[in-house]
């Protein structure tokens, strides 16, 4: 893209005279992190959403999300002035340098991943473009996203002089975002122009000073190491999950099998967890759009592809347990506790959650479903509203045939606690490990762990 010599001036300037202000569009599980961890980083922010509602509640300290230390970040940059919350987005843009576009990029009805919330942020940029300014793509957007962002901007009647644009991908983990936010393992910036590069490493600097390490590369190259790195681990945990199917058909241990191959440091041992197939919005949706892209350059990419077959078929794998335990072919006339909503511990998210796979088949067979989650109840209730939620597991283990597990929230770990002295113990399904097999061998349970071994009385 070509510069006016005004356009180069004004980001020399920004770069090197004052701070930027950075308006980030979209309050969601992303924007929420990045506005006040860039604050953090000692940069004005100005975080803007739609949703009137939202912002309210955020102007008044109320975090819309569960996200641990997301609350205490959020109040010490408002405190310090370096953040506020605003529902006028095109204000924002306009008092701008930078805008960070983090908006939901949700899969489409074609697998692929749905850009209307980004086409709509980048329609309201062009109605308030009143001067130079760097548009960073923050959200998960497939390969060739920043190009047509570009000419859509052009479309609508932008100077190609008056913006440049950038992928800045995240890698957040929802639970950890915080820290992962400040304390990140890399950083990528995809940028056209030096200049762009420079400025984003400076607003970034403070990350930088502090070991993050600093990928400066072209648009395309960034936007796909987020596709890579997502389908990546999805490809880890599919492999892993299948080794545990074969551990528990052949009495091998699936702990000690992941912490042996973790030794080897080509291979790790982070992301070696077995569990009920992995959910959330991210890993699904991006293993899924890079298919798409794939396809679409007429390249077959089996593996990723075999990721989310084992997928699917993992998730069915605590029903079969189940079933397994309880001797019985259908569940009807059985009561099942499900502990876990969330598609992991430390967060509320439900999105692509295994839970409501195994619920929906436990409604499907006429099961009882009692569940309890200590965060994600409200939203799961949106999502399932004709099931006993309960408030604490003690409520939810109370005269139920069998118990699932399916979040690793620390406290069901005390699981036991609740039932072992029950006359009537049911049978348990720790899709998580996180149940101490010997003491349930001990105490006489009927249960089955996902490639740890099973118990059958
Ligand atoms: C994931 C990536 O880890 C982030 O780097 C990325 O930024 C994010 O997607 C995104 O694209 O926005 P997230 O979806 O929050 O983050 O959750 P993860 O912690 O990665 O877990 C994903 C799924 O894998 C969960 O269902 C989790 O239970 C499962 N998992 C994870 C396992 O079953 N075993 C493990 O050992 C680890």
């Amino acid at each position: 893209m070509k510069y006016s010599c005004f356009a180069l001036l004004l980001l020399f300037f920004i770069t090197l005279h004052t701070a930027p202000n950075i308006a980030v569009i979209g309050t969601g599980y992303v924007g929420l992190v990045t506005g006040p961890g860039l604050a953090e980083f000692g940069n004005q922010v100005t975080c803007a959403d739609i949703d009137q509602n939202k912002i309210e509640r955020l102007q008044q300290g109320e975090i819309p999300i569960y996200e641990p230390g997301l609350e205490e970040l959020v109040q010490h940059n408002v405190q310090q002035n370096r953040l506020k919350f605003t529902h006028d987005v095109g204000a924002a843009i306009e008092e701008a340098d930078i805008i960070f576009i983090a908006v939901g990029t949700p899969m489409g009805s074609d697998g692929n991943a749905d850009l209307k919330y980004v086409q709509s942020v980048l329609k309201t940029i062009s109605e308030h473009m009143n001067g130079f300014k760097i548009i960073v793509i923050k959200s998960t957007v497939p390969v060739g996203t920043g190009r047509w962002a570009s000419y859509v901007l052009q479309n609508l009647g932008v100077q190609p002089d008056q913006f440049t644009m950038v992928s800045n991908p995240e890698f957040l983990r929802e639970g950890s975002s915080v820290p992962d936010f400040l304390k990140p393992d890399r950083i990528v910036i995809g940028a056209e122009s030096e200049q762009a590069h420079t400025t984003m490493n400076e607003i970034y600097s403070y990350a930088f000073a502090h070991d993050a390490q600093q990928i400066n590369t072209n648009i395309e190259t960034s936007e796909l190491i987020k596709y890579a790195s997502n389908a990546f681990l999805a490809v880890k945990l599919s492999f892993i999950n299948e080794i545990a199917n074969i551990c528990d058909a052949t009495g091998a241990q699936v702990d000690t099998v992941a912490h042996a191959m973790g030794m080897d440091h080509r291979i790790s041992d982070k992301f070696l967890n077995p569990g009920p197939g992995f959910g959330g919005s991210c890993f699904p949706k991006d293993s899924q759009a890079l298919i798409c892209l794939a396809q679409k350059n007429g390249i077959h990419v089996p593996v990723v592809q075999a990721s989310l077959t084992t997928n699917q078929i993992q998730k069915v794998k605590p029903i079969e347990k189940l079933k397994e335990l309880l001797r019985a072919k259908k569940l009807n006339a059985k009561t099942v506790a499900v502990l876990g909503l969330a598609f992991k511990a430390n967060t509320d998210d439900i999105r692509y959650s295994p839970s409501i796979d195994v619920i929906r088949i436990l409604l499907e067979e006429y099961a009882q479903v009692k569940a309890y989650d200590p965060k994600a109840m409200d939203n799961m209730k949106h999502e399932m509203p004709n099931i006993n939620y309960c408030d604490s597991i003690a409520e939810a283990v109370k005269d139920v045939d069998g118990v699932i597990i399916m979040t690793e929230w620390p406290e069901f770990k005390d699981l036991l606690d609740y039932i072992k002295y029950k006359k009537n113990k049911p049978v348990i399904v720790d899709t998580r490990n996180i149940l101490d097999t010997k003491e349930l061998k001990n105490a006489g349970f009927t249960y089955a762990t996902m490639g740890n071994g099973t118990n059958q009385n």
